[in-house]
């Protein structure tokens, strides 16, 4: 702390990542990342283009790589906002479409630790909107708290949710954008790719009130590129246009665009990998039951779990000890449940004989 900061920086809690050890031979199961490498062609074209051009700036509207990512969704380029990860294009968000004098905004108790972060950093009131005892999200108690409130300042929650990997039918959220039309739904699709119904499909009928946030962290092995995008509205995305050409005017710089096109457009790569991560998550989950453990029904790369019998927090330092790193969250409601990412068939069965034998001492 240093007197030379702004006031408001002192009561900040930066969001933590999970961590990224440089230790080799760890079992590196908790940030959610693809076990498999990124397309190859995106890999050639960024090494295409690792040339002398770098000495120029980037395009700053990314125009090529929106036109790539509004051509794989069926979209236009104008419903197309790009950015440096989701979670700079979801600061954006924040910024630009969440924040309302006197509307608090709304997302659910047990989410993205960085919706709140978010929310400190820019002064968003926020409220959150439990889930229900089986850890899913109830557009009910959304529709609710705003008919006794008089409305909301937004929402927002990941589909499937994260850490729970919970996901949402798309009529659910239908039914929530019919009735939730004076602010945006936010969704943040972060994990789609593993199983859960996209909401893209409704932005053909190009509704205000939808904006949706994808990564090419997860399901495109993309997190060391990043690159994030969000879809909805034309008049949504100049809204972010706005706030991103106050803030930074290169967030993607030349090498990204090129590799994220390259990416957009392998979707065999795509399907492939989503495939073979979403085959090890069932075999993995049915051997995770025998150990005796209680998992919840995931759509996406990783699984929320927990052992009735041992506590979360110890099976977390327990696994660390013997090489392999997995996500624990001390937060009330899911202290006791892991956050298990799935990695190739080799790491998971490692995994599996770890929990073994922590579980038979
Ligand atoms: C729900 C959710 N949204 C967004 C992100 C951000 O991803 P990125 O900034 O790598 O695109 C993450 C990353 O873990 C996430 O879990």
């Amino acid at each position: 702390m240093s007197r030379f900061w702004n006031p408001d920086l002192q009561n900040l809690s930066p969001y933590v990542p999970g961590e990224q050890p440089k230790l080799e031979k760890l079992i590196k199961l908790n940030t959610n990342e693809s076990p498999y490498g990124p397309s190859p062609k995106a890999l050639a074209a960024i090494a295409a283009n690792t040339n002398d051009s770098l000495r120029l700036y980037p395009d700053p509207d990314a125009k090529a790589l929106k036109e790539a990512i509004a051509k794989h969704h069926g979209l236009n380029a104008n419903q197309v906002f790009v950015g440096n990860g989701s979670d700079e294009v979801l600061a954006h968000v924040f910024v630009g479409l969440l924040k309302h004098p006197n509307k608090p905004i709304l997302f659910p108790d047990i989410t993205y630790s960085f919706y709140p972060v978010y929310c400190q950093l820019f002064g968003i009131e926020h409220r959150t909107i439990a889930l229900d005892d089986q850890f899913a999200i109830r557009v009910e108690a959304y529709l609710e708290h705003s008919k006794q409130y008089g409305g909301n300042g937004g929402i927002i929650f990941p589909n499937p949710n994260a850490p729970t990997g919970r996901g949402l039918p798309r009529s659910q959220i239908e039914r929530l954008l019919a009735q939730n039309q004076n602010s945006v739904v936010v969704v943040d699709e972060a994990y789609v790719d593993y199983g859960t119904e996209s909401c893209v499909p409704l932005l053909h009928n190009n509704p205000a009130n939808l904006l949706i946030t994808h990564t090419l962290s997860k399901s495109r092995a993309l997190a060391g590129l990043r690159v994030g995008y969000a879809l909805g509205h034309p008049d949504l995305i100049t809204g972010l246009e706005r706030v991103k050409n106050s803030f930074n005017s290169y967030p993607l710089d030349k090498l990204a665009q090129v590799g994220a096109i390259a990416a957009m457009e392998d979707q065999a790569h795509l399907d492939t990998m989503s495939s073979k991560v979403i085959a090890t998550r069932s075999q993995f989950v049915k051997e995770l039951d025998v150990l005796g453990f209680e998992t919840l029904p995931s759509s996406a790369n990783f699984v929320f779990t927990r052992h009735p019998k041992y506590d979360g927090a110890r099976i977390h330092q327990e696994l660390r000890d013997r090489g392999i790193i997995v996500r624990h969250f001390k937060t009330k409601r899911i202290d006791q449940f892991l956050r298990i990412t799935i990695g190739t068939d080799e790491q998971m069965d490692a995994l599996l004989s770890a929990l073994n034998e922590l579980l038979s001492v």
